[in-house]
């Protein structure tokens, strides 16, 4: 990988984008031939799902200027809506100047959850269960061989009552499971399964649910950046001019809002998962997942919050930290099946679902931070206005250079509506 920044790569006609990416990632463009559409079949997902009868399309667009933890890194997104890939791939430019982003991750251990009912004394049972620990983790292991030889496997065993629920008490097992590389459903599920009659025995109880929880809050990752205050400063599009501070102050009370209210958080974490989810999808991972897993998270103490923190550092630059659970695999699945997210795995070149992990959580970052500051500036319409104008022209049937005519049309007399395009049609005949 030369640099994930490529001049004037948005203005490039879409045919020569494919080539200059190819190039800047030391890649061959027949590697990325599978971004085109006909790179995925009717065939191919035949083999995923059920009852397939074609694939869907969707935008793959490019996060650029990206650097994470030192490297350089050009980042495929699928998106339909507009304007994020464009504010995440400005926001990564604007954090370069401090080097990029850093990333970390705690080890790669999912949850398997067991629920064990009619437990004639839960406390008794909890001590056999600890009692029978290393067994039970050594039973786990041998499920496994592949996964225990490259360093994975069955970590601890956690017991819990669920002391109130719609059928009273009973008992929750967890296990511990390390799964490298892999997002781990399968592996997790498995264990829990085969685990099921042997803890049905130690405890007297009856084993029910055996399944992964998506709250998968020992499997986190972290993301950092810096803004220079300094480079905050920008002219919004009617002139008007911001300051660095005004701008970092601006992020700071929006992100001030998310943090205290709930209904300003849903939303908040929403633009998180604009950037987040967009480089799941690419690399054909479970985004489910990691929603459910995301939202969770944000409401682990009780109040569902922001997942991002801003503030300020001595200097009085931006600064920046997301922090969720990252439940993404490089091994396994779609990941290893759809030829599209195989070209997103190979372009990114990443080793590890870790490194993966800190990736995305960059991007949900810089996801963040653009609609923030759009939204504590000059609102995010102005921006979204000319992207949106395009889609409203084309829904209203214009096709070709009408596109951007109609669009230009309906934005400059600042009414972007299907019945104004459809107007602008009817009046070129
Ligand atoms: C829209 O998809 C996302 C935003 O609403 C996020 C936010 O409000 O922070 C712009």
């Amino acid at each position: 990988m030369t640099s994930s920044r490529i001049a004037g790569f948005y203005n490039l006609p879409l045919g020569e984008r494919l080539e200059k990416l190819a190039e800047a990632a030391g890649l061959d463009p027949a590697d990325l031939a599978a971004f085109q559409v006909s790179g995925f079949s009717s065939e191919q997902a035949n083999d995923m799902v059920e009852n397939v009868v074609g694939v869907f399309g969707l935008p793959l667009g490019m996060g650029m200027n990206f650097i994470v933890n030192g490297r350089e890194v050009l980042i495929p997104m699928v998106i339909e809506e507009p304007s994020v890939v464009a504010g995440a791939s400005f926001m990564a430019k604007l954090v370069r100047a401090s080097g990029g982003f850093t990333a970390s991750t705690s080890a790669p251990e999912m949850i398997g959850q067991i629920q064990v009912l009619d437990v004639k004394d839960l406390m008794n049972a909890s001590m056999k269960l600890l009692e029978h620990k290393s067994e039970l983790l050594a039973e786990a292991n041998l499920l496994d061989p592949v996964l225990t030889k490259v360093g994975g496997g069955a970590r601890d065993l956690e017991i819990r009552v669920i002391e109130a629920s719609p059928i009273g008490q009973f008992l929750v097992l967890h296990l511990i499971y390390d799964v490298r590389d892999a997002m781990g459903a399968n592996a997790v599920n498995t264990a829990c399964e085969k685990l099921a009659p042997h803890i049905a025995r130690i405890t007297g109880g009856r084993v029910h649910l055996r399944i992964l929880s998506n709250l998968a809050d020992k499997r986190l990752v972290k993301a950092r950046c810096t803004v220079l205050l300094d480079d905050l400063a920008f002219k919004d599009p009617s002139g008007h001019m911001y300051t660095g501070e005004q701008v970092r102050d601006g992020i700071i009370e929006a992100w001030a809002f998310a943090e205290a209210d709930p209904y300003r958080a849903a939303t908040h974490n929403k633009g998180i998962m604009n950037g987040v989810d967009a480089v799941v999808i690419a690399t054909g991972n479970d985004w489910r997942a990691i929603e459910a897993g995301a939202h969770a998270y944000a409401a682990r103490d009780g109040r569902y919050t922001s997942l991002s923190t801003w503030g300020r550092d001595a200097d009085g630059n931006l600064t920046g930290e997301l922090e969720m659970p990252m439940a993404v695999g490089i091994i396994g699945g779609a990941t290893r099946v759809h030829p599209a997210a195989i070209a997103a795995l190979k372009l990114m070149g990443v080793k590890t679902a870790g490194e993966l992990a800190g990736i995305i959580a960059s991007v949900g970052l810089a996801q963040n931070m653009a609609a923030l500051r759009a939204l504590a500036t000059e609102g995010i319409q102005s921006g979204h206005m000319t992207l949106h104008a395009r889609q409203v022209a084309i829904a209203a049937g214009a096709t070709g250079t009408l596109v951007d005519e109609v669009a230009a049309k309906m934005v400059a007399e600042k009414t972007v509506r299907i019945d104004r395009a459809e107007q602008f049609l009817k009046d070129r005949k």
